[in-house]
């Protein structure tokens, strides 16, 4: 299975399955677990033998925040020089599509992790919040940026000016949560909609993803500039010529992800 301290690693066909796996501490990101999900994302990133890579926890939490245990003692120049928690950022950078599978509670740290991914599936028992602010901290992993872009300025100031939790009705009315579904079926939800997505043509999963977060990054008119030119160059792909023979021959496609 796997070699690793704080996650379980498993790769089920094209998906790669990571499973936050600190129960005793409702899975906190310290740094040895923020170290090995950055490393297994970007090596799983790397090979296009996975076309999705899902995220999990537990069925009592998803992940309950930064690892405050870890963190109390630090001083400005140690967070500082080590710019504790940028290594989060490289998640951003993966080009598969990441899902989140999102169980209890999703807190700080949690929340602020499953925002990183591109697609939130969220069990009817999860709670999402930033209660960084109870602990004389602000979010640090990009929640105040991630969870206003989500849900509005109203929501995300009120949240992480309270620390109030939100449970998963008011989330995904918010847009936070892309679906809610019984926490018995979570994982094989989870896991169809990533076996969904890593059959479709990877370049072009990989392209699709790209445009819908420009729209984070640029004006519309730069935004649908960019897409028209990315649909352009799905054209270079074998998988586009696939995908419509597939159509009017009414069979299923069989992408090569080239
Ligand atoms: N860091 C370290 N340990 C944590 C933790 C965290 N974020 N959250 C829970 N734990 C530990 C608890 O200390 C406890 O350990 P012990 O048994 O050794 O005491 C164990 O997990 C179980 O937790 P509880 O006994 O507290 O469980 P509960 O069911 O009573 O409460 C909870 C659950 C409401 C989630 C509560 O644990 C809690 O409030 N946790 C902290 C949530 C939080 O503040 N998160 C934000 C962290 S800061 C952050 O994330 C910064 C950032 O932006 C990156």
């Amino acid at each position: 299975m796997s070699d690793y301290q704080t996650i379980l690693l498993e790769r089920r066909g094209r998906v790669g399955i990571i499973t936050l796996n600190r129960p005793k501490a409702l899975n906190a990101l310290n740094s040895e677990l923020m170290r090995e999900v950055v490393s297994v994302v970007e090596e799983l990133d790397a090979d296009t033998g996975i076309g999705a890579i899902l995220i999990t926890g537990s069925e009592r939490a998803f992940a309950a925040g930064a690892d405050i245990k870890e963190m109390q003692p630090k001083s400005y120049m140690d967070v500082y020089l080590d710019d504790f928690f940028a290594a989060w950022d490289r998640l951003a950078s993966a080009r598969t599509p990441l899902i989140a599978a999102v169980s209890g509670y999703a807190l700080g740290g949690g929340c602020e992790l499953a925002m990183l991914c591109d697609v939130l599936i969220a069990s009817d028992t999860a709670v999402f919040g930033q209660p960084e602010i109870k602990l004389g901290v602000i979010p640090g992993i990009g929640g105040s940026q991630r969870l206003t872009r989500a849900v509005g300025k109203a929501k995300a100031m009120e949240m992480c000016l309270t620390g109030r939790n939100m449970k998963v009705e008011e989330a995904e009315r918010a847009g936070l949560v892309s679906r809610i579904v019984p926490v018995a079926d979570l994982l094989d939800d989870a896991i169809a909609t990533a076996t969904t997505i890593a059959e479709m043509s990877l370049p072009v999963a990989m392209m699709a993803k790209e445009a819908v977060n420009r729209s984070f990054e640029s004006s519309l008119r730069e935004g649908v500039l960019f897409e028209r030119r990315v649909f352009h160059s799905t054209f270079a792909t074998e998988d586009q010529k696939e995908g419509m023979s597939a159509f009017i021959e009414k069979r299923t496609p069989n992408f090569q992800h080239r």
